[in-house]
């Protein structure tokens, strides 16, 4: 009897679906936030250098995430392929973390040092020309354009605010670092650190 007053009414059905689902999620959510093995950062794992950064950012830009996952699952033919599994304390400084699920491409996770600065540079330009049956579109335009200094101080002095620990010497010396720098070299940056810190400790 009870049951059917719910069911025939909309709004209180609604309002009893929004509790239902907001205890759920609260459970699994909480004690995420709580753990140290999500908040706090794996040995090695330190926040973005300023070109790297840079390169986190034209990578979303881009939407390279959505053919390339960054994270490897703990199954043996993940790690076989990829290397060690992703852990939630090597990805603290991600905003927003780029786990992602859709793998047209390989997944990038320790791609880091697997190839040449060179060999990225030319697939980033044109895959086709190192890897012919590749469907991954070329980035030509990175190679010209040119990353704003000013615009990544702000971003590292943002997350600083934000609780990531860069030091104000890091924040000082990040425009000298990404001076004349191209699109290009601050994604390859990003790419050839991706999972070292992580594969170092093994
Ligand atoms: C339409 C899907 C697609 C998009 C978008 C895409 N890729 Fe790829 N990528 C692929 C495929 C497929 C391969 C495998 C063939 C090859 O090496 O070209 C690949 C390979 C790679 C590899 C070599 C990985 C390895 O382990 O061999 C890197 C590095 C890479 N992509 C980086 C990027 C970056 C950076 C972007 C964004 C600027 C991007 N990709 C965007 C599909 C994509």
């Amino acid at each position: 009897m009870r049951h059917e007053t719910i069911e025939k009414s909309v709004n209180l059905m609604m309002v009893l679906i929004v509790v239902a689902i907001s205890i759920g999620g609260l459970v699994e959510i909480i004690p995420l936030m709580l753990s140290s093995d999500a908040t706090q950062p794996d040995e090695g794992i330190a926040p973005y250098a300023a070109l790297r950064l840079e390169g986190r950012d034209i990578y979303v830009r881009e939407g390279c995430g959505n053919c390339h996952s960054q994270m490897i699952r703990p199954f043996r033919s993940e790690t076989e392929r990829y290397g060690p599994y992703t852990t939630a304390g090597e990805t603290v400084y991600d905003r927003p973390f780029l786990f992602g699920s859709k793998r047209t491409g390989p997944d990038l996770a320790r791609v880091g040092g697997r190839y040449s600065d060179d060999w990225q540079r030319l697939h980033l330009k044109d895959p086709r020309a190192l890897v012919p049956e590749s469907n991954m579109p070329g980035y030509p335009w990175l190679a010209e354009n040119i990353v704003d200094p000013e615009l990544v101080t702000a971003k590292l002095r943002t997350l600083q605010f934000l609780g990531d620990p860069y030091t104000d010497r890091q924040i000082a010396e990040a425009a000298g670092q990404v001076e004349g720098k191209t699109e290009m070299d601050a994604l390859i940056a990003y790419l050839q650190e991706l999972g070292t810190n992580r594969r170092a400790r093994r």
